[in-house]
């Protein structure tokens, strides 16, 4: 991997991509509509050559490769060992002989292949240097190739994490979301547009995306998920071990009004960004 891997890539590379690849299959249905909604922005078609940034456990990157068949083909890039050993395992499970995972800081390797499509789900929020970044990832695209990525919008906009949140406050508290690399470091159209426009890329649009997620096939799944997912650890980790229980309760009692007979199911608010490399 790029000796440039800073902290940030490093905890991908161990923990939080540990985490994640662990419950992989059940994450990747939870956002399933988010890939979805990427795949259907990014129209792919048969010969194209797509690139997959922060691929992770290589659920796009496979349902890209489909898209291209049959000549075209995906490259999946990604700082986490852990994660692409469940992207490798699945691209021997499948079949497909048009995808290569590629284990490297995306920020400063460029995947050769001058790529007619880059795609993300979500997994160019980490990046700790955006400018350099983004300057690396047009280098490796053609002239007139499309940059299509889904990212999150602020915490305010996504019910999914506003109605769990609001009960767990009753016992932790909020770590600062402060600036940097994180979740929403994207979600903002005004900084992304900037950062992109300085790597070179033109046309940015923002379409402002709402997507029901389903979080789990009945309350205690969906509990379980939240409690996994990077801000419900965040505040959990605030609460008192003593009122973790009644916490987790809490958070029950509030997806209640959101559960039905084909699981839970709130509301996320992403923004699906394409931009066109000159
Ligand atoms: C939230 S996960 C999303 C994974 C995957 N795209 C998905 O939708 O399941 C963020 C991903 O970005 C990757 N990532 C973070 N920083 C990166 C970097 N500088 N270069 C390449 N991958 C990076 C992480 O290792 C992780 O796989």
């Amino acid at each position: 991997m790029s000796s440039t891997a800073d902290s940030a890539q490093r905890s991908w590379d161990d923990e939080d991509g540990r985490r994640w690849a662990a419950d992989a299959d059940r994450r990747d249905r939870v956002l399933a509509p988010v890939a979805e909604a990427l795949l259907s922005a990014a129209r792919l078609g048969p010969g194209q050559r797509v690139l997959d940034i922060g691929c992770g456990c290589g659920a796009t990157t496979l349902q890209a490769a489909e898209q291209v068949l049959p000549d075209g083909m995906v490259a999946g890039i990604d700082v986490s060992a852990p994660m692409l050993e469940v992207a490798r395992a699945r691209l021997a499970a499948s079949g497909l002989s048009n995808v290569r995972f590629v284990h490297a800081d995306a920020q400063s390797h460029t995947v050769p292949g001058l790529f007619d499509v880059a795609i993300s789900r979500f997994g160019t929020m980490f990046f700790t240097d955006p400018a350099a970044a983004f300057s690396t990832l047009a280098a490796g695209m053609r002239p007139g190739a499309r940059l299509v990525l889904a990212t999150w919008q602020p915490l305010a906009a996504n019910q999914w994490l506003i109605v769990p949140g609001a009960a767990l406050l009753r016992y932790g508290t909020m770590p600062a979301l402060g600036e940097g690399p994180g979740m929403f470091a994207q979600a903002d159209p005004a900084v992304v547009e900037q950062v992109l426009a300085g790597a070179g890329f033109v046309q940015a649009r923002f379409a402002d995306v709402r997507l029901p997620l389903t979080l789990g096939a009945d309350l205690e799944e969906a509990v379980d998920y939240l409690a996994q997912s990077g801000p419900g650890r965040a505040v959990l980790a605030t609460v008192p071990a003593h009122e973790r229980d009644a916490a987790l309760s809490e958070v029950r009692t509030a997806l209640t009004d959101h559960a039905d007979q084909a699981g839970v199911h709130l509301d996320a608010a992403i923004w699906l960004i394409t931009a066109t490399r000159p």
